[in-house]
């Protein structure tokens, strides 16, 4: 009996199958063939949130959540944090090798020609409420770009391809602070593609209109935000990489496919957790009262947010490096007072048995909302800018999907539990 298999008895049957054992999974399709007799289905497994199950083979993102690694395309979070741009970072996601100097520079080029939107996304935009959630607006919009490119269907052509990734890569960031602007009053500004990636999205959120020759970003707050974004760029399979993945395995365009991924991550579960992070800390109020806040999680009357992670049962790497950033930008803007409470929070949190029994540790969002805030972004951005930067991982995944050969549209199977067969009732019969 081959060593790398499995050994199942069905003990309805008393039959024996052996199905193979490859890179530490069998295949679901391979307990098909187990059967109690001619009219059984076969046998399916039963995964609710997917908690043991590999919907895909993924060579861009990997990590280990015991022992706190994080790699994309194999290079260490730590490593592109410390030397890499998100520009760079985001073609190694998508292509999978570092660019070359000249294939950096390129890259860049081409996506500057793709800062600007067709002017008339901005009358779109200016249809929204006047308080809407930019993330709302931003889920929207950039399900409003498949309605400008008539070759965003032409998605195993790579050529095609390639200009929708450009294209989604280039506007995104416009539209996020198209986003921000209209939710602040403030016209919009057009991109500048004499500056970073990064330059030029804090020059379309915070240019002063008329008062400003030119936006010069602040080189500790842009490098700063560049780390966040190089952290964000992608997590495998986590609900909006797999929602990206879902919408995009029925062939529906890249853009609308960004947009349910975005929407995935808007949930206050995902990438809405920050958001909910600096909500909670206010709430909290002062360093005192985080003993009670935390005695109430332990009661069971909410989460704290910023904890836990589906795969992280250790620190969550990109959290150290955010702490870590903190300091240099709270050097330039002062320190949020909100910072205290969240040490706090972490200092008990982490010495306390509930958390400790449960490996719920902080994850990326405890940090990176104090960060955005000292920056001055408010708390409903946040989301925005975590979609921002993941568009890159959105694309990869999407792009990495459509070329599997393995892989279909995406359909899962249930476990019926309604009525059988009911006859009709006329509504005057009805009790
Ligand atoms: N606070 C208090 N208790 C928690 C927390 C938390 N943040 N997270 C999990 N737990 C507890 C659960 O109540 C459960 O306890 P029990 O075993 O006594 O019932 C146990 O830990 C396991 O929790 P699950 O919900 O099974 O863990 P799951 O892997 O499904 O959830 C999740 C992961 C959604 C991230 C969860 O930890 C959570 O809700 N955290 C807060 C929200 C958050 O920060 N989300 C951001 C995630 S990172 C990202 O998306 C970028």
């Amino acid at each position: 009996m081959p060593k790398d298999s499995l050994s199942i008895t069905d003990n309805r049957t008393g039959k024996t199958y052996e199905v193979p054992i490859a890179d530490g999974t069998i295949r679901a399709m391979d307990l098909r063939q187990i059967k109690t007799g001619a009219d059984d289905f076969g046998l399916m497994t039963y995964d609710p949130a997917f908690m043991n199950t590999a919907s895909c083979r993924s060579a861009i993102t990997f990590i280990d959540g015991d022992k706190g690694i994080l790699r994309y395309r194999g290079y260490p979070i730590e490593e592109l944090a410390a030397h890499s741009t998100y520009l760079e970072t985001a073609y190694l996601v998508i292509n999978g090798e570092l660019p070359t100097k000249a294939q950096l520079d390129e890259w860049q080029f081409q996506l500057a020609d793709h800062y600007i939107v067709h002017e008339n996304l901005k009358k779109f935009v200016d249809g929204f409420h006047y308080n809407a959630h930019p993330m709302g607006m931003l889920v929207s919009t950039v399900g409003a770009l498949s309605t400008y490119y008539e070759d965003s269907k032409d998605i195993f052509n790579p050529v095609a391809r390639q200009h929708q990734i450009l294209r989604l890569l280039g506007k995104v960031p416009t539209l996020a602070a198209y986003a921000y602007r209209h939710s602040r009053g403030l016209p919009y500004e057009y991109p500048d593609p004499r500056l970073s990636y990064v330059g030029n999205f804090m020059a379309m959120l915070w240019k002063r209109t008329g008062a400003e020759e030119r936006y010069a970003p602040n080189p500790v707050l842009e490098r700063a935000l560049d780390l966040l974004f190089i952290l964000h760029a992608d997590h495998e399979q986590n609900c909006s990489a797999n929602a990206m993945r879902a919408v995009g395995s029925s062939h529906a365009d890249p853009y609308v496919s960004v947009a349910a991924a975005a929407a995935a991550l808007y949930g206050p579960l995902h990438g809405g957790a920050n958001e909910e992070v600096l909500k909670m800390l206010r709430e909290i109020g002062s360093k005192d009262a985080v003993p009670g806040y935390i005695k109430r999680v332990k009661q069971g009357e909410m989460r704290l947010m910023g904890f836990g992670h589906r795969v992280y049962k250790n620190y969550d790497p990109r959290a150290k490096i955010i702490r870590e950033a903190a300091h240099s930008v709270f050097n330039v803007t002062g320190t949020n007072p909100l910072l205290d409470i969240a040490l706090e929070l972490e200092r008990i949190a982490l010495s306390d048995e509930y958390f400790v029994s449960r490996k719920l540790y902080p994850n990326v969002d405890f940090y990176s909302g104090l960060i955005y805030e000292a920056m001055g972004f408010p708390t409903s951005m946040f989301t925005v800018l975590f979609a921002l930067a993941r568009t890159a991982g959105w694309i990869a995944q999407w792009q990495e999907m459509l070329l599997d050969k393995e892989q279909k549209i995406a359909r899962p199977r249930q476990i019926f539990t309604g009525h059988a067969t009911r006859a009709y009732v006329p509504v005057d019969k009805r009790k």
